[in-house]
């Protein structure tokens, strides 16, 4: 069993879509959020999932909010730690003490397109496809090994809202997908990309398509 400790900062769809997908062998130890109104605590509390809160308004600096984070996760012990719409900076101290077991969700194709306001920032450039990117967490902002990728078409009517809308729906399918894989020790760290290992009984033989 793999223990998987989730951070929000809001509404917490796609930790929602991790609870809901019920993945084999992963026990959500913990759903911990910086903002104490957090949508997603009320969902998860619901789901009989221990919650939790650092407020990163009460602390001092980032490095103090980091230490207490790392805390909080630290008590649960998981073996992987999921950014889940997490909208704080890390220090890079904390992203190397979970290197290698961190993953984060972006909405976008990285490396196009890291930072805020993705979806307006893609439809002003032009680009015929965007989508959403599950990544490790290095010291780099939206940046790491790429886990799962998937890709929606720009429409030419699309606002900043349906755009967001069709990428969503992709999200929610790709990130319990990035996690179920990790659980089955099918991602594999070589040369800073990572490598996803088809299923023994799939028949596949190279970096699988998403039914293998
Ligand atoms: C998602 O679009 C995620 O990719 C981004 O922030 C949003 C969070 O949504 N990092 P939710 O809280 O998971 O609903």
């Amino acid at each position: 069993m793999k223990s998987i400790v989730i951070l929000i900062s809001g509404r917490g769809s796609n930790m929602e879509a991790i609870v809901q997908a019920d993945i084999p062998g992963v026990r959500i130890a913990a759903v911990i959020s910086n903002r104490p109104k957090a949508g997603g605590l009320q969902f998860a509390a619901g789901r009989g999932i221990h919650t939790e809160v650092v407020d990163h308004t009460a602390f001092e600096s980032r490095a103090l909010f980091d230490q207490s984070l790392a805390e909080a996760i630290d008590r649960h012990a998981p073996d992987l730690v999921v950014l889940a719409g997490f909208m704080r900076v890390l220090t890079d101290g904390f992203v190397r003490r979970y290197e290698g077991r961190m993953i984060n969700i972006h909405p976008s194709l990285l490396p196009a397109f890291g930072g805020l306001a993705t979806h307006r920032r893609a439809i002003d450039a032009g680009v015929r496809f965007h989508g959403a990117t599950v990544h490790f967490v290095t010291p780099t902002l939206d940046d790491g090994p790429i886990v799962i990728q998937a890709a929606v078409p720009v429409l030419p009517d699309d606002t900043e809202e349906t755009l967001a809308e069709r990428v969503l729906v992709e999200e929610h399918r790709i990130y319990p997908q990035a996690v179920r894989w990790i659980a089955e020790d099918r991602v594999r760290l070589e040369n800073g990309r990572a490598v996803v290992l088809a299923a023994p009984e799939s028949g596949c033989s190279i970096n699988p398509a998403l039914e293998c």
